[in-house]
């Protein structure tokens, strides 16, 4: 499919299913399927901007049955509803043809109000969005043998799309997933607890992930799945069995702190190192400066800033700054 990266766009949506994956109550993972257009493509590593302040078609009905007739939607209303009216910024988890649409997937957190909302929207529900947006994605050096994907928490979901394309490559992965608990675990049960290759009733982001594909660890803070502490250990432990003639490539997506422990270790072993940053955004199109890092630069100070939304969100882990101060 021809891609350019600055195609941004506002594209309608319409909700092909959105439904919690994990049966944990306390912020469940959900996984969003949405049928575009075919003008929407987007390359790995890219991200939207979801319309949140726009109300899904069910908050109408839950308005209509409250209050015994319609009430229209106005701005105060979704004050009312402590709507908040910023877009929120979702990875690609997935995107494919089918029947000559396209088809995106989002894994995402139930965390404050713009993912409650986001949770409230069903099948047939028409949502609006923005991208794809960054210009910076995910890349393969050559001659690679194998991939290793670090995913903290919904990290793991900006890693996804990416991964699925390797697969599909026929380049071998291990991955390795953090959370809290194992009900925050962003995949399937089915996936990290039996391994099983009866991938079937799986979706498209998670079909592909089975034990011959994919090498899996997972890592919770209580030690209820996998490895009990943090992912950056489980890597340690992955990088130290690496064969030395084997040429490596670590993609990592999760929070800061995680990102550069993961960053020193790829560093120290001489492996190419790509991280996604989720940096705190606003506009997502360079206008409001929310989302400015460091990074090294051939200048008096040794750094320059970036903004992750529009130079990002996608960097050789090598040029952050990360002590940022
Ligand atoms: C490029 C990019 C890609 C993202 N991809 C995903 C994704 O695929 N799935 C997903 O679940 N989330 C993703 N996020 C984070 C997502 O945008 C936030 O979870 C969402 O905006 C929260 O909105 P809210 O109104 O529900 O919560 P808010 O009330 O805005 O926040 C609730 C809590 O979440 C925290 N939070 C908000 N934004 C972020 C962030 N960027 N990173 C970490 N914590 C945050 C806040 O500090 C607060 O504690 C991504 C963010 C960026 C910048
Ligand atoms: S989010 Fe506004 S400049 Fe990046």
């Amino acid at each position: 499919m021809a891609h350019h990266l600055d195609n941004k766009a506002v594209h309608q949506a319409e909700v092909l299913s959105n439904r919690p994956i994990s049966a944990g109550k306390d912020q469940p993972n959900y996984l969003l399927e949405l049928k575009l257009d075919r003008s929407f493509t987007a390359l790995p590593g890219q991200f939207i901007q979801i319309q949140i302040s726009e109300p899904p078609l069910t908050t109408h009905r839950e308005l209509e049955h409250q209050n015994g007739e319609f009430q229209p939607w106005t701005v105060e209303a979704e004050l009312d509803h402590k709507t908040p009216l910023l877009n929120r910024p979702f990875s690609l988890a997935d995107l494919r043809t089918v029947d000559g649409f396209t088809q995106a997937s989002v894994l995402y957190k139930v965390r404050g109000p713009g993912t409650i909302r986001l949770s409230q929207f069903r099948a047939s529900d028409n949502l609006t969005l923005f991208g794809p947006l960054g210009s910076s994605v995910f890349t393969l050096p050559e001659r690679v043998d194998r991939v290793v994907m670090v995913g903290g928490g919904l990290g793991l979901a900006g890693l996804l799309f990416w991964t699925n394309g390797l697969i599909e490559k026929g380049l071998p992965v291990t991955m390795v997933a953090g959370a809290p608990t194992a009900e925050q675990i962003p995949l399937p049960k089915k996936l990290w607890s039996q391994r099983t290759s009866d991938t079937r009733n799986l979706s498209n982001v998670f079909s592909r992930l089975g034990p011959e594909a994919v090498n899996l660890y997972v890592a919770t803070d209580d030690g209820s799945a996998g490895h009990k502490g943090f992912v950056t250990e489980v890597f340690d432990q992955v990088l130290a069995e690496k064969p030395p003639s084997e040429r490596w490539a670590v993609y990592a997506c999760g929070p800061w702190a995680m990102l550069r422990l993961i960053a020193r270790a790829a560093d120290e072993a001489n492996v190419f190192c790509q991280v996604s940053l989720e940096e705190m955004m606003a506009c997502g199109i360079g206008a409001c400066q929310a989302c400015v890092i460091k990074v090294r630069a051939d200048n008096q100070q040794g750094w320059q800033y970036k903004l992750c939304c529009t130079q990002g969100p996608v960097f050789d882990a090598r040029t952050i700054v990360w002590d940022q101060d």
